[in-house]
């Protein structure tokens, strides 16, 4: 990627996380319940690289609106994504004690706040954005059917049992192979990042055509991401990540490196990155898109 390229995936994220950070905590400002409200708000803050934000408020510029109209389903979307964090570190999922350079929620608040803190996340992210008033309803509507179709049993939530089943299968000596593994990472990482771009379609206005087109981006995206997840959990530190590496091998995870090796896994994330971006060519505006999602497949965090 070249240095241009790199300055303005930079630039567009200076400009465009201090729209998003602005919004982010004024919800849980007061309430009764302030221990959860903490919880949820340190989740929050802890950081992360707000990847599913960025990608629907540069999906409506793609589409020529602006990226406050976007804002709303960009706040849910980050929502719904922390909340997705916060159980996927449970002892009952993935049992993780790092997260965003940060002890997990249930280390900080205990397993049960933070059980609590994702139901409460995931709430206010259909909250927040059934009350938008800079969508008009029809297509407020429409985004939380998109947004509860992928957040879901059809989407994330069905992956994430997909990705627990399949790691005991593993245990039993039963291998989990490629079609399976597609599916995985399709629904429990493609779903949001899909809804992510188609989103800032609906907000944006987008024609059929553009919103097709950010759509299917979208799916390959979404595995591209996964993927490059599964090699950095093979290759990079825990300083960088900021979450334990080295933890989908002692798991038993099925990942890409595991089936296709890292060469192999390296080489399907290009390809699912080459298809996003001949999709993401035919929209009206899509430098942006188009630096940013060749940035997510060569970085290194
Ligand atoms: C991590 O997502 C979980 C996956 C779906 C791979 P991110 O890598 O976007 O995590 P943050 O938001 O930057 O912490
Ligand atoms: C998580 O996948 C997908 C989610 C829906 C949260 P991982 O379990 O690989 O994510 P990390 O590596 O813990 O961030
Ligand atoms: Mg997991
Ligand atoms: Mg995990
Ligand atoms: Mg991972």
């Amino acid at each position: 990627m070249s240095g241009s390229a790199k300055d303005q995936v930079r630039a567009d994220l200076d400009r465009l996380l201090p729209l998003l950070e602005a919004r982010y905590l004024l919800p849980f400002a007061g309430g009764e319940a302030a221990f959860l409200a903490e919880a949820m708000a340190y989740s929050l803050r802890a950081g992360g690289k707000r990847i599913r934000p960025v990608l629907c408020m540069l999906a409506a510029e793609a589409v020529g609106a602006g990226a406050e109209c976007a804002l709303a389903c960009a706040v849910a979307l980050e929502y719904i994504h922390t909340y997705s964090l916060i159980h996927d570190d449970l002892p009952a999922m993935d049992d993780d004690d790092l997260r965003r350079g940060k002890p997990t929620c249930h280390v900080a608040f205990g397993e049960g706040q933070a059980i609590l803190a994702g139901d409460g996340l995931l709430t206010e992210a259909f909250t927040h954005l059934a009350g938008d008033p800079a969508l008009p309803p029809s297509r407020r509507v429409e985004a939380i059917r998109i947004l509860g179709e992928a957040a879901g049993w059809q989407g994330m939530v069905g992956g994430q049992s997909l990705d627990l089943e399949g790691e005991q299968r593993t245990r039993h000596g039963q291998p989990v192979g490629m079609d399976q593994l597609r599916i995985i990472h399709r629904l429990k990482t493609g779903a949001l990042i899909r809804a992510s771009l188609e989103l800032g379609a609906i907000a944006g206005n987008a024609s059929p055509e553009a919103r097709a087109a950010l759509r299917g981006a979208g799916e390959a995206l979404g595995l591209a991401f996964q993927i490059k997840d599964d090699l950095l959990d093979a290759t990079a530190t825990e300083v960088a990540m900021g979450k334990r590496v080295g933890k989908d091998q002692g798991k038993g995870k099925i990942t890409y490196p595991l089936l296709l090796g890292l060469t192999g896994a390296q080489q399907a994330l290009q390809e699912a990155t080459e298809r996003a971006l001949c999709l993401l060519q035919q929209l009206p505006n899509p430098h942006s898109l188009i630096h940013l999602a060749t940035y997510l497949a060569e970085r290194s965090a």
